[in-house]
């Protein structure tokens, strides 16, 4: 293997830690961004159960690990075992990047600048836009802190659970800085309609749609309340077309699919290991040629 045989005493290694974290596509983009510019470094994903997020940190110090991606369900446990934390990353309530810098362990979260560079792919600016989230979790809170301190004028949270959207408003609203009207909505059909009306952007940030064993779940059905324009993404990349987004896409109205923000999280975790954001296209195709061939 190309990877392997290139490996020496100067390789510099890079990981995942999720559970489970077998599903990961993370490997193939970094391995392939990393052939693709000659960089002598390697990354694998580690299956870090619930409770050794700890002896992990202690690990990645101890063996010289040049940095990590933390994933579900570490990303808020791996923070006080840090030397440090972004305040970015302490809003957000999650790291998802650490480097190691000389055995300090610093914490980022490039998932929200990742969220916000894959809507400029798709050609939205969020200043002064109004977005409609389905999902109140991490991932949710994630998007909604991406878009309040991108400007956005209004954003409406619905959940299942309405007290988890009441808190993530509360949270937003008691953010200096942020001018974002916040509101929390019940998942259900008079409520949505009634923000779809303004919405420019919508966003699935549930993990309803997830995996081929999700098929045909959304959490929205109606797409026919959105006026044409609205851009509609789900942050779900696999399948690559959810039930979310087809039904969208049939109404009319433009789709995206969270690979771009999987990809860009992915480049901006370069800059904080190297230095330098990572190669997009490189990582694009590495991971659609991962998904084509049944990842
Ligand atoms: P993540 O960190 O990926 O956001 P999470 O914190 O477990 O994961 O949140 C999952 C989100 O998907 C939540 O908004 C959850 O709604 P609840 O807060 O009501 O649990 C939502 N979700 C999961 N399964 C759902 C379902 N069957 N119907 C509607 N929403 C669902």
């Amino acid at each position: 293997m190309r990877i392997g045989a290139a490996i020496d005493a100067r390789t510099q290694l890079f990981a995942v830690l999720g559970w489970p974290v077998a599903h990961s596509l993370s490997p193939v983009l970094h391995n392939a961004a990393f052939a693709a510019v000659g960089r002598n470094a390697v990354y694998v994903a580690c299956a870090v159960p619930p409770g050794a997020i700890a002896s992990a940190m202690a690990g990645l110090r101890a063996l010289g690990i040049g940095g990590v991606n933390v994933t579900v369900p570490h990303k808020q446990a791996v923070m006080e075992f840090l030397d440090w934390v972004d305040p970015l990353a302490r809003e957000a309530g999650a790291v998802n990047t650490v480097a190691n810098r000389d055995g300090r362990l610093l914490g980022y979260n490039t998932d929200c600048a990742g969220f916000l560079a894959a809507l400029a792919d798709a050609g939205f600016a969020p200043s002064g836009r109004s977005a409609l989230i389905f999902g109140a979790g991490g991932a949710g809170r994630g998007v909604a802190l991406a878009l309040a301190r991108a400007g956005a004028r209004r954003l409406w949270v619905a959940n299942r659970t309405l007290e988890r959207a009441e808190a993530l408003a509360a949270a937003i609203a008691g953010l200096t800085g942020v001018a974002t009207a916040v509101k929390p909505i019940p998942l259900d059909p008079a409520a949505v309609r009634a923000a779809a009306l303004e919405a420019d952007l919508v966003v699935n940030c549930t993990s309803v749609g997830l995996g081929h064993g999700g098929g045909g779940d959304s959490p929205w059905d109606d797409f026919s309340v959105f006026p044409p324009g609205t851009l509609v993404m789900d942050l779900i990349y696999n399948p690559e077309r959810t039930a979310f987004l087809a039904r969208a896409e049939a109404a009319g109205l433009r789709i995206q699919n969270g690979l771009g923000m999987l990809v860009h999280q992915a480049a901006l975790a370069w800059e904080k290991w190297f230095g330098e954001t990572g190669p997009v296209d490189v990582m694009y195709r590495a991971a659609r040629a991962a998904l084509a061939a049944g990842h």
